[in-house]
Parts: C-alpha cells; structure tokens; sequence
C-alpha cells in the first residue's frame, strides 16, 4: 500500500511535482484543494469568503482524514496549511504513508507567490515586503508540522521534474 504526500508552503511546487510523479508512476494523483473545491462547489477564496478560514480547516481536516481511511494507493498535494491544522500532522507517517516536504526558502516562495496569488486568500493583494514577513511568520508557525514529513526535499534552484525525480529516489 502506498500513499505518498506532498507537504509545504503555497508555491513550493506541491501540485506541479504530484502530476509529474502520478505521470512516472501511474499512482492517481489528487489535490485536498481541488477535491475541496470539487465538494463545495466554490473556489478556495469564495469559501474563505463566504464561510470564513475555520470552515475551510474542518473541511480540509474531514477530507484529508477521510482520504487517509481509504485503501487506496495515491499521491496526494496537501494544502499549504493542511499540516498545521486539527493534528492532521499526525497522519503524515505510518503504515503504507510517506509524507514530503519541499522546503522552499523564504526568497523562492516570495518569488512565486507574489505574481501567482489570486486564487490563495491568505496571500492575495500583498506588497512585497508584506508578503516576505507573512511567509516569514508562517514557516515560524508551520515548520514544526512540515518537519513531521518523512522526508525533506530542497526544492530552492530545482526543477519539479528534478524533485519529482529525488521524490522517486526515497520512494525506490
Ligand atoms: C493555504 C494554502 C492553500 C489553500 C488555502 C490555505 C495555507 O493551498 O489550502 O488557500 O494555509 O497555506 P496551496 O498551498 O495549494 O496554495
């Protein structure tokens, strides 16, 4: 049995390195985003919105923790605060689970995130110097939980083929 997670910050690469791993070893891929926005019928932003950030962490704990209880072999992309949330962390490691963390420095994920972030609420709209301390607190907060992952990837100057590769290498 295999279910292999991807865990980390929003724009370490999570989705992208999940396709490229379900493509190189035809384990069906999933994202806790998508399938959350699949369930509510809303965008991410539209349920924070609407419903507010604690609605979305029980929905994500719920869906996660259900996706874990299935028999099925999977890889999965986490969302950037899945770890840290409802002890969720606690089901990255385990019989038949590997769990990853793509640790991105503060710099690379300022670099990603501040042309890429109209679909992530927490982020969204954010100056560049509001947006590095914003990341710098989070991964204050987060990398406890991140650092619960069985293995940690650098992803800093990599490609996602490249970490997808390193990925392939711990899982052989
Ligand atoms: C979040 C990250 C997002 C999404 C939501 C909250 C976070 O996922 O789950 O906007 O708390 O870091 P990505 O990391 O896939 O962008």
């Amino acid at each position: 049995m295999k279910k292999v997670l991807l865990c980390g910050y929003m724009g370490c690469g999570k989705s992208t390195v999940a396709q490229i791993l379900s493509h190189k070893t035809d384990l069906p891929q999933f994202d806790l985003d998508d399938l959350i926005e699949k369930n509510e019928g809303m965008s991410i932003p539209e349920i924070f919105e609407k419903n507010g950030e604690v609605y979305f962490r029980k929905l994500e704990h719920r869906l996660f923790t259900q996706l874990m209880g299935s028999p099925d072999d999977f890889i999965l992309a986490l969302g950037g605060g899945t770890p840290a949330y409802a002890n969720n962390h606690l089901l990255m490691n385990g019989e038949g689970v590997t769990s990853f963390f793509l640790r991105a420095s503060i710099e690379t994920l300022h670099d990603r995130l501040i042309d890429e972030n109209e679909n992530r609420p927490l982020v969204a709209g954010k100056a560049s110097d509001e947006l590095k301390e914003h990341i710098a607190k989070h991964l204050f907060d987060r990398n406890y939980y991140y650092n619960q992952a069985t293995y940690t990837v650098v992803v800093d100057g990599k490609s996602a083929e490249q970490v997808a590769d390193e990925i392939l290498e711990k899982l052989a």
